[in-house]
């Protein structure tokens, strides 16, 4: 079979924002505790974080790390993680039965993100507490001092202010299982509010509303429109989350994946849209897909099953390579909407349904999904291209008839390269795609990389960490104003050209 596609500069998406490939790291299971951080790992530095975790961090290179939750934020006090380690307390986290011990807090967390070339991205409790807390942590980390907050960090040993840009108002307050949940009008309420304190004492942050916590809520659309009304002028984004996963034998429609991000992201500019029309409001809430990725769900007994535990091993799953093929499709649905996404997270970082594996005292290595995630993210900077690939369609019982070839393409203008990621969603058969690139006649060659497997289950493992890899294919090259390439059966495709 084959597939056409046309990449044109003219035809301009907009430009990515770096902040787009974020992370996520949250105080659950082994995130942080021997997952980013275990004081007598043989790679720890002197803070007790673990070198092996930081080198792929970086490697992964992620702009933006959000914490300290997801859930757990929703009871979390702040305070208890700041100031000497030896009289933090140790605390019952209601939102995953487990004991949080303290040892890590924004003080440590916002150093390491630091050093790992990120940013953080911090979420204040909007659950069980409200203004005054969060006021008093954006006093304690961007105040230079002279007040009771700041002049407490700068005991606690961080004389310039953190500087932290972008915050979370809360998190799925929707959602009946969020400790603190509250109705659209009563989240409403405080997230104005709150916003409104917090950009007293610093007004140059950024501030992300929660919008719904999975596009099935009950509330989906409503919830989005009632919050906004409310706090449209006062916040700069409104957050998704989504996770998929593949039900029972349905492969066809856990491929589809990128077709549901796609619908879900445009009924939320949709509502944004209303909100801004009806209310003659001139700027843009954009959109903050601050938890994404695939987790099989439907293996987790849930919280309320779980027995008390110490950094206990929750949703470690273990990802194959469709898994892999579906995370790099998600990033091309993100991309083909870069004008409105502006920041987006792959939950989690370490452990926790994550890019990134760790045992205690052992090693840490790649999952499977990490290499889609670290090449797009690479190399998908610059100006997204709609490209509307000409292809064959196949029928899914969960999204209905869905194109075989997804595909985007980036622009990087200052060098003139063009990098194109498809995924191929035939599971038996590869595809030939022929690209039409004559409107970028420098272009001449290009390298093919992808990542598909004869077993599209196989993992990566401590045992095995380098099963599953990207191949680089035969390099490329035009004939005539088109570059030919044959994406392999269930396959993730990056093809730079320059
Ligand atoms: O990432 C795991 C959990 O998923 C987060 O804590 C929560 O926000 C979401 O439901």
């Amino acid at each position: 079979q084959h597939v056409a596609l046309t990449i044109d500069p003219a035809f301009r998406i907009g430009e990515v924002d770096p902040r787009l490939y974020g992370s996520f790291v949250e105080h659950m299971g082994r995130c942080v505790y021997t997952g980013i951080y275990e004081p007598g790992h043989a790679t720890a530095d002197g803070e007790g974080f673990r070198g092996d975790v930081a080198e792929l961090v970086r490697e992964l290179d992620p702009p933006l790390i959000r914490y300290p939750g997801g859930n757990f934020v929703s009871g979390y006090t702040w305070e208890d993680g700041v100031g000497p380690r030896e009289k933090r307390p140790a605390r019952l986290d209601l939102a995953w039965r487990s004991v949080e011990t303290n040892e890590v807090g924004l003080d440590e967390f916002t150093k390491w993100t630091r050093k790992v070339g990120s940013e953080p991205m911090m979420a204040v409790n909007l659950g069980t507490r409200g203004i005054e807390a969060a006021q008093n942590l954006v006093e304690y980390t961007n105040h230079p001092g002279g007040t009771y907050w700041s002049d407490l960090r700068r005991r606690n040993g961080t004389a310039e202010p953190h500087g932290i840009k972008l915050w979370c108002l809360g998190n799925e307050m929707d959602g009946p299982w969020q400790i603190g949940h509250k109705t659209a009008e009563e989240y409403a309420r405080l997230a104005a509010e709150t916003a409104k304190a917090m950009r007293r004492v610093d007004p140059s942050i950024e501030l992300v509303v929660c919008g719904s916590s999975h596009q099935r809520m009950p509330t989906f659309g409503t919830w989005e429109a009632t919050v906004l009304s409310e706090t449209y002028d006062l916040v700069d984004y409104v957050s998704l989350h989504s996770y998929y996963e593949q039900r029972g034998d349905d492969r066809g429609s856990f491929l589809a994946s990128g077709t549901n991000m796609d619908r879900f992201i445009e009924s939320v500019i949709a509502t944004c849209d209303h909100v801004r029309g009806a209310g003659q409001h001139k700027k843009r809430v954009n959109l903050a897909f601050d938890e994404w990725n695939v987790w099989y769900q439907k293996r987790f007994a849930g919280p309320d099953n779980l027995d008390v535990a110490t950094h206990p091993r929750l949703i470690e799953d273990e990802y194959s390579v469709v898994d892999a093929v579906v995370v790099g499709s998600l990033l091309i649905s993100l991309l083909r909407h870069a004008d409105r996404v502006k920041i987006a997270c792959l939950a989690q970082l370490v452990n926790v349904i994550a890019p990134i594996r760790s045992e205690p005292d052992g090693p840490a290595w790649r999952q499977t999904t990490f290499h889609p995630y670290a090449l797009t993210s690479r190399h998908g900077r610059g100006v997204v291209l709609r490209v509307e690939p000409i292809s064959p369609t196949y029928e899914t019982s969960w999204m209905g008839e869905v194109p075989v070839v997804d595909a985007t393409a980036v622009h990087h203008e200052e060098s003139g390269a063009v990098t194109l990621f498809a995924v191929n969603r035939d599971q038996h058969e590869p595809l030939t795609l022929d690209i039409d690139i004559r409107s970028l006649p420098s272009l001449a060659i290009g390298e093919h990389v992808a990542l598909f497997d004869e077993d599209p289950d196989a993992t990566n493992t401590r045992d095995n960490p380098d099963r599953v890899t990207p191949t680089r294919l035969a390099d490329v090259k035009t004939a005539d104003g088109t570059i030919t390439a044959v994406l392999p059966a269930l396959s993730w495709n990056m093809i730079r050209l320059r």
